[in-house]
């Protein structure tokens, strides 16, 4: 068995959710997620149960069929058809699939971007704002538009991990129908786009030099379930990527993913709620850190701090996790994301740790492996 001690990492290399280096019991909070909080919807689960009380069996074969019906939910929510759709394991098996195939292409991805686009993509260039400069949706977009130019494939997500800035659609498809003579490709990881609000996806255009990749994972609150789907006229590409695809889909995954896709009535109640929690949380985070908050209209706000460990250090001692960058490695930048707190008590243990936070925690040289604070039980309130 593991022993808990060998596990302790710098907190920039732990990913959201990953509490496994910390004590048990020591995080009541944990904002370093972004996901739905609220997931995952009843229809998912009473999906689950059906499947395996009253239709055991289906577990028998390989579910060939399964893509069928997740694929025709998805494309009724996108207003499309599947014609032009793949499903498959998560948006992480799209982009795995998708940097191996471009590798040796002229790749560009708009950064800061989502860790796992950086480690699949690493060969790409990384276009981020210059050096010292707070980076705005009007910059990002700047620099989508000028790899558009310039290079044969430009990845980005977009609202974008962990800054949260969303360019506006028909921004987005000007630069496409603009550069398509040159040949160049967008591909848009929508991971967050169902908490932007509904009608953004560019899924479904009439534009073949877009690729399209969203899940069923984050906005439902079950990103343990591997479930997504790739959207792009482009046939050639699109046949490409299936072949690098595993032969079938997860069962449990897509029977989950397909039935909350199905229920249209639960989706909207939690977005709109989380939606006005986040705001609540930047108005928060702003009254402690000013402007070094980045807006966003998604489920989680990025403070940009130049040392963002001890900050970290003093939430996780009042048992908040959040997600910490440390801005060292190639196409991030240091600050902490959080995603928005549900509950009064929540945000009373947010703003207790920020009323806490003193200006030399922010600015003291603290080590920059924080964990160790936490060995044992926390000491300070909460
Ligand atoms: C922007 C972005 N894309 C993709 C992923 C991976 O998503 P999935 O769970 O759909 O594989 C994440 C996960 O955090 C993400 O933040």
């Amino acid at each position: 068995m593991r022993h808990a001690s060998n596990l302790v990492r710098d907190p920039s290399r732990v990913q959201g959710g990953d509490l496994t280096d910390l004590p048990e019991g020591a995080i009541t909070l944990d904002l370093s997620i972004c996901s739905n909080r609220f997931g995952p919807p009843p229809e998912a689960i009473a999906a689950l149960a059906d499947l395996i009380t009253r239709q055991p069996d289906s577990l028998t074969p390989p579910p060939y069929r399964a893509q069928t019906p997740y694929l025709e939910a998805f494309a009724r929510r996108l207003h499309t058809d599947t014609r032009h759709m793949l499903a498959g394991c998560g948006v992480t098996e799209f982009l795995a699939a998708l940097a191996r195939l471009l590798t040796d292409r002229r790749v560009a991805v708009i950064t800061p971007e989502y860790t796992g686009t950086l480690e699949y993509f690493a060969y790409a260039d990384f276009l981020s704002a210059d050096p010292g400069v707070q980076d705005t949706p009007e910059m990002r977009f700047q620099r989508t538009r000028e790899a558009m130019m310039a290079y044969e494939y430009v990845v980005l997500s977009n609202p974008s991990n962990p800054l949260g800035h969303y360019i506006p659609r028909n921004d987005l498809l000007r630069v496409c129908t603009h550069s398509q003579h040159r040949g160049a490709t967008l591909i848009v990881d929508e991971e967050y786009i169902a908490f932007q609000g509904n009608g953004r996806s560019l899924a479904g255009t009439d534009l073949s030099n877009l690729v399209v990749l969203q899940s069923t994972g984050k906005a439902n609150g079950m990103p343990g379930t591997r479930a997504g789907m790739l959207w792009t006229r482009d046939t050639h590409l699109r046949g490409d990527v299936q072949r690098l695809l595993l032969p079938w889909l997860y069962l449990l995954d897509i029977t989950a993913a397909t039935a909350a896709l199905q229920d249209n009535a639960w989706l909207p109640g939690t977005l709109a709620k989380i939606k006005s929690d986040a705001q609540r949380l930047q108005q928060l985070l702003q009254g402690r850190f000013g402007a070094r908050v980045s807006p966003a209209d998604i489920h989680y706000r990025f403070v940009h701090l130049d040392n963002p460990y001890p900050a970290h250090r003093h939430l996780l001692n009042y048992r908040i996790n959040t997600r910490l960058f440390s801005g060292d490695e190639a196409g991030t930048v240091p600050g902490l994301r959080l995603a928005a707190p549900s509950t009064e008590e929540e945000f009373d243990q947010v703003q207790a740790a920020l009323e806490t936070l003193t200006a030399g925690d922010e600015n003291a040289d603290h080590h920059r492996h924080s964990c160790r604070a936490l060995r044992g039980s926390p000491t300070q309130p909460m």
